[in-house]
């Protein structure tokens, strides 16, 4: 078993009008086995917990810590944090003309596990995960994310996801502008992720929808840069039917106290 905790974290990002404070201490402990849902509204700082664990530049950590098996990973590079066992899917993918798919997913395999996978598995291994989420073989040789819907570019997420295979996946928004076949596709891979056993998940989202196929072990509701509530999937059911009002609700007393 292994043990992603995310203690105090504190993150601001530096603007024209100075340094802004977006996440302001939070707390979160994910296991291998577990499946956690984040769920808050727009702004919330949601993303940027995701980019601040993945190592995005732009944001500054400014107090707590990152840990995976006690590990800091703060301190380590981007490609460190993904050998480590870490793999972030984006609200916003982005496009890499000129590198094709087929060849970002090798080289990418190749770095996490320190040696090129053999090629004529891997190519199987790669149409295989391709179809499961539904992408014909051929959208291998497109450049990444170059002209994607947002769909593919969700499904290539998944496709990378399983092919990958990391001990943690943090999934930004996975659910955000897709159908409902495409939703069921996405779900699908996630749980065949999960389903493998000794993976963790964190789900980001801010509709409950995704919910109804993917079944979190625990909800977590972020509002204003913490994590402001925390239950069982039944806390996901309650946020369907009240909102996040009262949390946001109460986060504004707190800051304007
Ligand atoms: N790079 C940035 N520069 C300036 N402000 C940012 C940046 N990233 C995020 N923010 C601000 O931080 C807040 C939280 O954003 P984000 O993490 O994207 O929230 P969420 O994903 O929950 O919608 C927002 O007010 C957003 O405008
Ligand atoms: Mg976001």
């Amino acid at each position: 078993m292994a043990t992603l905790e995310i203690k105090d974290l504190h993150v601001s990002v530096t603007t024209e009008e100075g340094e802004k404070k977006i996440l302001k201490g939070v707390d979160l402990t994910v296991k291998t086995g577990e499946v956690h849902a984040i769920m808050g509204p727009n702004g919330s700082g949601k993303s940027t917990l995701a980019y601040s664990i993945a190592g995005h530049p732009k944001y500054n950590i400014t107090g707590g810590s990152v840990t995976l098996d006690g590990v800091d990973i703060l301190s380590m590079k981007v490609d460190e944090r993904a050998r480590a066992g870490l793999f972030l899917a984006m609200q916003y993918p982005v496009e890499v003309p000129g590198v094709s798919v087929a060849n970002f997913l090798r080289t990418a395999k190749t770095a996490i596990d320190g040696e090129a996978p053999k090629l004529r598995t891997w190519v199987k291994d790669v149409n295989e995960a391709l179809e499961r989420v539904t992408l014909d073989k051929d959208f291998a040789q497109r450049s990444v994310n170059e002209g994607f819907s947002g769909g593919e570019k969700k499904r290539h997420e998944i496709a990378q996801l399983e092919l990958l295979n990391p001990k943690f996946a943090v999934l930004d928004e996975t659910d955000s502008g897709l159908d409902i076949d495409a939703l069921r596709v996405v779900s699908d891979g996630v749980n065949r992720f999960s389903g493998q056993g000794d993976r963790g998940v964190l789900l980001i989202t801010h509709y409950t929808r995704i919910l109804r196929y993917i079944k979190p072990d625990y909800v977590h509701v972020f509002v204003a840069g913490r994590v402001a509530d925390q239950g069982g999937p039944e806390l996901a059911d309650e946020l369907e039917a009240n909102g996040y009002d009262k949390y946001v609700k109460a986060a504004a007393e707190v800051t304007s106290a």
